[in-house]
């Protein structure tokens, strides 16, 4: 059985796919295995930083929710990571999901396919608390949750809480939050601080102590179609998002 990781905040720009790209990365350097990552955004932002743009023929994990293919036929192969990708034809998935039996649970049954093939699965949210979310929420073991440490980084917190309770309430009671992860942290700033502080008075073992710094690295590595690892190894971004993948692979054990 694959440990199925959501990366969630309906807040936009918090760090998620960052977050998916080099954890993704940083499992496959640090246990030799393949994770699977799937791309569960209509901005396709994971698959373009790992994949480039989709050639016109390529499967997506649309199609695979739609039922028109098999969950294998729209994982391509990469380097070091399986990507299940996405592209804007996503946006319609709603309508689709919408209309079918059992509409949250259609992507955990699709990945229970392929389930085996894999020791990890990541999967990237839209900036929506969505049926797409609801669908990886019903499809994971913990939603990792990045957070901005910013002013008002909590107040959007309250829904996302609520959604995953109501997951749990209605369709998945073993639903846990994996961890709460504070993101592009500056310490110079005093309101960063008082950020994580309050995470971790709201939250306490369940933040992760790994911070990810504020790092301009990372924001080029994607466009660069690298991981950090490669597109800066030694940059505070590199560092810390091998210490974060470190972390989460201890917390399974
Ligand atoms: N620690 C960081 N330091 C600097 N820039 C970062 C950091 N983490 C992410 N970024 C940049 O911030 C932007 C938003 O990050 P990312 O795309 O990972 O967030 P997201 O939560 O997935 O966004 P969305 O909600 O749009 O999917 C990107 O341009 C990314 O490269
Ligand atoms: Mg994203």
């Amino acid at each position: 059985m694959a440990r199925k990781i959501a990366l969630s905040n309906q807040k936009g720009g918090v760090g998620k796919t960052t977050t998916v790209i080099n954890v993704g990365v940083g499992i496959a350097r640090q246990t030799g295995k393949r994770p699977l990552l799937v791309d569960l955004d209509p901005q396709g932002n994971l698959t373009n930083a790992l994949a480039g743009s989709l050639e016109e023929d390529q499967q997506t994990v649309f199609e695979v929710l739609a039922g028109d293919i098999q969950t294998a036929d729209g994982i391509m192969q990469l380097d070091e990571v399986d990507l299940l990708p996405a592209d804007r034809a996503l946006a319609g998935a709603d309508t689709i999901l919408m209309n079918k039996m059992a509409r949250e649970r259609i992507l955990k049954k699709a990945l229970a396919k392929v389930e085996g093939d894999y020791d990890y699965i990541l999967i990237d949210c839209p900036a929506t608390l969505g049926l797409l979310t609801v669908n990886a929420f019903v499809a994971a073991d913990e939603v990792v949750i990045p957070v901005e440490c910013e002013a008002f980084a909590l107040n959007g917190l309250v829904d996302l809480l609520e959604t995953i309770d109501e997951v749990r309430e209605a369709l998945h009671p073993g639903l846990t939050i994996g961890g709460v992860l504070a993101t592009k942290f500056n310490k110079g700033l005093s309101l960063n601080k008082q950020v994580q502080e309050a995470l971790q008075q709201q939250f306490k073992d369940n933040v992760f102590e790994t911070l990810i710094r504020k790092n301009v690295k990372l924001a080029e590595a994607p466009s660069h179609c690298q991981p950090i690892y490669d597109y800066a190894p030694g940059s505070a971004g590199a560092e810390d998002y091998e210490a974060l993948t470190t972390e989460i692979l201890q917390r399974s054990a």
